[in-house]
């Protein structure tokens, strides 16, 4: 229908906001985009401008996916079907991943946008807040065990369907199927993460030293 149509433009729109592009010209004048990894998301914005400016961008993108997902509480349930609906999860997961495309190509941005990670947890968080935090949790390890981020969000990425799968067990086949397609987006997302990583040439991060490059 026309309203589940607008809300998921509303949801790309959403997604689009250049929160690191944003922030990096209005705050400091510059293109986060133009150093480091070249990545217009939290953790590149942390690494040039950062941890204030970093983790501003994070937060800001957390709230996006979580919100634009959301929007499915704004239509009426003759549309997305009653709340604990099959029906309704999947008209969250379709709002999440479009949000998602918005945050990766941006139409307020030259669709040159972020790898998604941050709005991604904003999804699986309005979604599946216990496999959400339990990704957290991975993150977390590998990312204070070996300084990268990237090797966290791709570790993140692989437990979302593992656990909807092999822990909390959900009925929703549709969201094991939409945690499949977000690892492998991860993966596709992160590729040059993953070069880099294999020869030992990512960029470490550090929350409590300057950030380096
Ligand atoms: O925030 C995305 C993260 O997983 C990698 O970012 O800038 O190190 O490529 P970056």
């Amino acid at each position: 229908s026309i309203f589940s149509l607008s809300a998921l433009l509303t949801a790309y729109l959403f997604g689009s906001i250049p929160t690191a592009v944003w922030i990096g010209q209005a705050f400091y004048g510059i293109d986060v985009r133009e150093y480091g990894s070249g990545n217009a998301g939290a953790t590149n914005t942390f690494r040039v401008l950062g941890k204030k400016a970093g983790i501003s961008v994070m937060l800001i993108d957390i709230f996006k996916g979580y919100t634009a997902t959301n929007l499915a509480y704004f239509i009426g349930i003759s549309i997305t079907g009653p709340h604990d609906s099959v029906q309704f999860v999947n008209f969250k997961l379709a709002l999440g991943i479009i949000a998602v495309m918005g945050h990766l190509f941006p139409i307020f941005a030259g669709f040159r946008g972020g790898k998604g990670i941050a709005t991604l947890f904003g999804m699986i968080l309005a979604i599946h807040i216990e496999a959400a935090l339990l990704c957290v949790m991975v993150f977390l390890v590998f990312f204070i065990i070996f300084k990268y981020v990237s090797l966290g969000s791709i570790m993140a990425g692989f437990t979302f369907p593992l656990s909807i799968i092999f822990i909390f067990h959900s009925p929703i086949r549709s969201m094991v199927l939409y945690g499949m397609c977000i690892t492998v987006l991860i993966l596709v997302t992160h590729q040059k993460n993953i070069e880099r990583l294999l020869k030992g040439k990512e960029s470490k991060i550090s929350l409590f030293k300057k950030p380096q490059n």
